[in-house]
C-alpha cells in the first residue's frame, strides 16, 4: 500500500503539469463571455430543438441490438434522427429566399432588440468588442492583407445572413428569437453597415430590395474547364511566360550559396542583379541623392523618441539604427526584441531596401506581434526618402 503514492506520484505530476498547461493554453484564446443571464429573457422563447433525452428509451437504454434494428445500421451506433430533430436543424434559408418566413421588422426594434440580446459581444453599432466579430465596416478592406470581413464588406447573400442570426444567435441563447426579431435585428446589421436608411422595415416581401456589396465579389470555381489545359503530362520547362516579375531576392530567402565563384550563378541571380542594378538600389556606394536623404531626415523625426542613430547611437525603447539595411532582422546585441521580430531574423534574414519599406508601410502587419507602436508611413515617397537616410547612416 505504502508503495502506490511512490509509483502514481511523478504519473499524477504529469497530469498537473499538462492540466495546467491546457489550462493555460486554452485560457489565453478565452475572451471573458459577458453575463448573458440577463440578455436572453425579452425575447420569448420558443419550444427548445428536441433534445436526446426525448428519444425512444431504447435508443436511451444503449441496447445496441435495438438501436442497430431501429436504425437498420451496421454498425450498431446510434439511431436514426427524429422528424423533430431534422427538422430543428432543417431550416435553411437560400439566397433565392426558399425558406425565409413570413414576418417583418424595422430598424429601430432592430437596434432595441440588437442592444439587448446581442450588443455585449457584438458592440452597439454592430463593431465588434473584443474578440468579438464585428458585423459592421471594412468596405474596402477586402484588398488588404488582413481583411475586415464583415456582414457588409464581405457577405455575398443577405440570406445567409437571416440564417445565421436565426440558426445559431445570440451565441449560447441560439434559436431564442422570433423571426419577427430575427428581420428586426438583421435589418438592423444593415443599417449599421449603411445599406438601408432608417426607416427601412424588413420583411419576406423587401428581403430582395437589399443589394449587397459583395453580391458580385464571389467567383464560381471554374478551375476544371479554365485551367484543365494545364493539367497535363507534359509541363512547359523553358520559355513558358513572356515576362517575369521579381517580387523576393533570393539572398533575402537565404537559398543562395555564398560561395559564387564556385557555384554556377543561377539565372535568377543573374536576373536580380540586373533588377537591382536598374532601381539603382543596394549595394556598396550606390549614390544617394541628398536631397532625398534630407527628406529622409526629416521623416526620421517621427522615430526618434525610440530610436537613436548615427555616432555613439544606442539602444532605448527601440534598438539603434546604424548599418540597419543590411543588417540581420532583430540583430542588435543586448536589445530585448518581441518573439516575432527575432524570429523574422532567423538564420540571418538582413533588413534589405525593400523589407524595411514595407514593414514602415505597417509595422504590424508586416511583422505580426512585433512590440513596435508605430502606425506606419502610408506615403511611399516618405519611405523611399527614410530608407536612403538609413542608408546615409551606414558609415
Ligand atoms: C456571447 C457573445 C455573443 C452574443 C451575445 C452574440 N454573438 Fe454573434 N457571434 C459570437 C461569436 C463567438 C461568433 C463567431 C462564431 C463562429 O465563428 O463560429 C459570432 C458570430 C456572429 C455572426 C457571424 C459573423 C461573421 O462574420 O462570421 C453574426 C452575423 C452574428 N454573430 C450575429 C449576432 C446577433 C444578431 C446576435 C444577437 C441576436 C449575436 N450575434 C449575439 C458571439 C456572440
Ligand atoms: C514608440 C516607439 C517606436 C517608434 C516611434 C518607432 N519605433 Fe522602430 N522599433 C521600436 C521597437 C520597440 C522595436 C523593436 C521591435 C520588436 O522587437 O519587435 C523597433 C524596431 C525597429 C526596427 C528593427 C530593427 C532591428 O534591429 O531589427 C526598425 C528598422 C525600426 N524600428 C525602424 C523605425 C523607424 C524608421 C521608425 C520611424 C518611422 C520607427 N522605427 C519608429 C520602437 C519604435
Amino acid at each position: 500500500m505504502s508503495k502506490f503514492p511512490n509509483i502514481f506520484a511523478p504519473a499524477a505530476a504529469g497530469a498537473g503539469v499538462m492540466f495546467v498547461l491546457a489550462y493555460t493554453l486554452a485560457d489565453g484564446f478565452i475572451v471573458p463571455v459577458p453575463d448573458t443571464d440577463s440578455l436572453f429573457q425579452v425575447a420569448a422563447p420558443q419550444p427548445a430543438p428536441v433534445a436526446i433525452a426525448e428519444a425512444p428509451a431504447q435508443a436511451a437504454s444503449g441496447d445496441a441490438t435495438a438501436t442497430a434494428t431501429a436504425s437498420g445500421g451496421v454498425f450498431a451506433l446510434g439511431r436514426a434522427a427524429l422528424p423533430e430533430e431534422i427538422a430543428a436543424w432543417d431550416r435553411d434559408i437560400l439566397p433565392d429566399g426558399t425558406g425565409l418566413p413570413v414576418g417583418s421588422g424595422d430598424v429601430y426594434t432592430g437596434e432595441e432588440v440588437f442592444g439587448e440580446v446581442c450588443a455585449a459581444c457584438h458592440g452597439d453599432f454592430a463593431e465588434g468588442i473584443d474578440n468579438w466579430p464585428e458585423l459592421a465596416g471594412g468596405w474596402d478592406s477586402l484588398a488588404d492583407e488582413d481583411p475586415v470581413k464583415t456582414v457588409g464588406s464581405y457577405w455575398p447573400y443577405l440570406s445567409t445572413t437571416f440564417d445565421y442570426v436565426r440558426r445559431s444567435m445570440p451565441f449560447g441563447g441560439a434559436q431564442t428569437l422570433t423571426d419577427d426579431e430575427t428581420y428586426a435585428i438583421v435589418a438592423y446589421i444593415l443599417y449599421s453597415n449603411n445599406l438601408v436608411e432608417d426607416d427601412f422595415v424588413l420583411s419576406n416581401e423587401t428581403f430582395f430590395d437589399v443589394s449587397m456589396p459583395n453580391a458580385e465579389g464571389f467567383i464560381v470555381d471554374d478551375r476544371p474547364t479554365a485551367e484543365a489545359h494545364f493539367w497535363t503530362d507534359d509541363p512547359c520547362m523553358s520559355d513558358c511566360k513572356d515576362s517575369v516579375d521579381i517580387t523576393m531576392r533570393a539572398t533575402v530567402l537565404d537559398v543562395t550559396p555564398e560561395d559564387e565563384a564556385t557555384d554556377p550563378e543561377p539565372v535568377a541571380l543573374a536576373a536580380l542583379e540586373s533588377d537591382s542594378a536598374e532601381a539603382g538600389a543596394t549595394g556598396a556606394g550606390a549614390a544617394l541623392d541628398p536631397a532625398l536623404v534630407a527628406a529622409g531626415k526629416k521623416t526620421f523625426g517621427k522615430c526618434k523618441s525610440c530610436h537613436q542613430i548615427g555616432a555613439g547611437a544606442k539602444n532605448r525603447s527601440g534598438p539603434q539604427l546604424n548599418n540597419v539595411i543590411g543588417r540581420q532582422i532583430g540583430g542588435v546585441e543586448g536589445f530585448k526584441y518581441s518573439a516575432a521580430m527575432a524570429q523574422a531574423g532567423e538564420g540571418g534574414v538582413v533588413w534589405t531596401d525593400e523589407s524595411m519599406s514595407a514593414f514602415l508601410e505597417k509595422p504590424k502587419a508586416y511583422i505580426k506581434g512585433t512590440k513596435m507602436s508605430f502606425a506606419g508611413l502610408k506615403d511611399p515617397a516618405d519611405r523611399t526618402a527614410l530608407v536612403a537616410y538609413l542608408k546615409s547612416m551606414e558609415e
